[in-house]
């Protein structure tokens, strides 16, 4: 009884360790960026993964993101035209999705 009681609390610990690992899409993506974009699938728009992939390796990633995002238009992944900023981002907002998105794997 008692290793299963361990055992029990040992995979509950993992559970939550492993969604805590899972990349989350921050707030302000969810409300300003979700209706196109997930982090892991492709939508309207790329999914942020692949978006990571495109600039691997790019010391300035962040900063071409951000600039994308807020000028908006098509960057190559013939899907259509991103909306200049999303749905209503601000510039502080953009400058942090775009980190994110650059250290997505
Ligand atoms: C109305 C839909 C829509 C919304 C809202 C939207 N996007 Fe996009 N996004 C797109 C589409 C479509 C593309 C692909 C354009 C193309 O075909 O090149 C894209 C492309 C991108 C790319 C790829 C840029 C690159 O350099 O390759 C990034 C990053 C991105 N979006 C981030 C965001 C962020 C951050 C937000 C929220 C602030 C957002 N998008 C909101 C539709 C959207």
């Amino acid at each position: 009884m008692k290793t299963i009681l361990i055992s029990m609390v040992a995979s509950i610990g993992l559970v939550v360790a492993g969604s805590t690992l899972a990349a989350d899409m921050p707030a302000a993506g969810k409300a300003k960026c979700g209706a196109c974009h997930s982090i892991d699938n492709k939508m309207v728009g790329p999914a942020w993964k692949d978006v990571a992939k495109k600039y691997k390796g790019d010391k300035d990633a962040a900063g071409k993101i951000a600039a994308n995002v807020t000028k908006g238009g098509a960057f190559g992944w013939k899907m259509g035209n991103m909306p200049p900023k999303g749905m209503g981002a601000t510039d502080a907002e953009i400058k942090s999705l775009s980190e994110f998105i650059a250290g997505l794997k």
